[in-house]
């Protein structure tokens, strides 16, 4: 047999394993509001639901931050100023990849890394101020604003002794040791709450907040009378549940997700991560690609960046881009489910418009998938999908930790 053909069906296969149907989409939905049902309820369920003290901004915050900003692979530092009237601006910033053995490595390591840079930027910036924000992209339990216990790391961390304790106290041992022990954590915060405060500053009406870059992730807003754990504070009517949606775990699985999530640092976790975020499209490509063609390359060398460019450039193979285009696709599906299972939690009949603000490489910098979201959203809610508005938020996970800082 030519060698095209045993392609086209593996290809055919392919197809048929990344792509979701619409009864599919529908089971993704329910099964994702029982889980949500179950973490509100504090019982064991995938989805962590972590509740924020913290509530919507007014959009009057005002004042210059410094923000420190860790998502996954980068981190950055920020002066934000923040004009009292929805307006901010970043006035000076830096960027920097965490290098892999910081990643892997001790964790006075990686808080001494992170010290010292704020330390020098806070020069460099001549900043009189001696409190800054801290967004922290990994599941945390908090019962302050300003200090947080990590669940889990997520996205390829595994640094020992993080888990369990408290990571401002470990950054404000790490600024002692730095010689700069004046500075003081005024608000530590997931990027998908910091998103939610950005879009919310910047113009009322936001109820949900996600994620799409290296990690994935959402937030929303639940009325207080919902959520049945042991709260430390009364949060008031509204309360920010960090979902951690990345860790859903009733999805429908293929060999290929398989492999992927056995070859990976937290195996079993993080199941809808593997499937939908930056960090992990290329690599699910990379693997098809090996099975079909026998293209090898090193694990995680396919960073969704390259996916995209593959996408658009018309010298790439025909087949490949299929592939790169199903895995693509499928994500995009997966997030219009879920999207569509935390709004008609909200408003099971879609009476009423959402705007829901979204942040991150892979939907800022792909116009096709956020389309193709913003089609499936459609397919699953056929007459109401439009009342459900996306809107991409820049720089949310630093001007919305200047607005926690102004806020508290
Ligand atoms: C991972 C983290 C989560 C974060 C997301 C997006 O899923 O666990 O906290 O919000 O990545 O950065």
């Amino acid at each position: 047999m030519c060698s095209f053909d045993a392609m086209k069906e593996s290809i055919e296969n392919v197809r048929l394993l990344f792509t979701l149907t619409t009864s599919d989409l529908q089971e993704i939905k329910e099964a994702f509001q029982e889980e949500m049902a179950r973490g509100l309820r504090g019982e064991k369920s995938s989805l962590k639901m972590l509740p924020v003290y913290m509530g919507r901004p007014k959009g009057t915050e005002k004042g210059d931050f410094i923000v420190l900003d860790m998502g996954g692979t980068n981190f950055r530092l920020m002066k934000v100023h923040l004009n009292g009237k929805r307006g901010a601006r970043i006035e000076a910033a830096m960027r920097q990849t965490i290098p892999k053995k910081l990643r892997q490595g001790s964790k006075e390591e990686l808080f001494d890394f992170l010290a010292h840079h704020l330390g020098t930027f806070l020069h460099k910036c001549q900043y009189q101020d001696t409190s800054f924000a801290f967004t922290f992209s990994f599941p945390m339990v908090q019962k302050s604003v300003s200090s947080g216990m990590l669940v889990r790391w997520t996205k390829g961390f595994t640094v020992p002794g993080v888990e369990g304790e408290d990571v401002a106290l470990l950054l404000s041992e790490a600024l002692q040791r730095k010689g700069i022990p004046h500075l003081r954590l005024r608000a530590l915060l997931n990027d998908t709450v910091a998103t939610l405060l950005t879009a919310s500053y910047q113009s009322p009406g936001f109820d949900m907040a996600v994620i799409l870059g290296t990690g994935t992730n959402a937030c929303y807003i639940e009325s207080s009378t919902c959520l049945q754990v042991n709260l430390e504070e009364n949060l008031g009517e509204e309360v920010i549940v960090n979902l951690e949606w990345g860790n859903f775990n009733r999805l429908p699985v293929n060999e290929y997700d398989h492999l992927l999530d056995i070859s990976s640092p937290n195996p079993g976790e993080q199941r809808m991560e593997k499937m939908v975020s930056g960090l992990y499209l290329g690599e699910l490509v990379r693997l098809i690609l090996l099975k079909i063609k026998g293209k090898s390359s090193p694990p995680y060398s396919l960073s969704s960046k390259k996916l995209t460019s593959l996408i658009s450039n018309d010298m790439t193979d025909p087949r490949e881009k299929e592939i790169a285009d199903l895995v693509f696709s499928r994500s995009a599906q997966i997030v219009a489910a879920t999207i569509v299972a935390v709004i008609t939690w909200l408003d099971p009949h879609v009476n009423n418009h959402h705007r829901v603000a979204v942040d991150g490489a892979l939907f800022t910098g792909y116009r096709r998938y956020r389309k193709r979201i913003e089609e499936f959203i459609c397919q699953l809610l056929p007459n109401k999908g439009k009342l459900i508005e996306l809107y991409p938020i820049k720089s949310g996970s630093g001007i919305g930790a200047a607005v926690a800082c102004a806020m508290n």
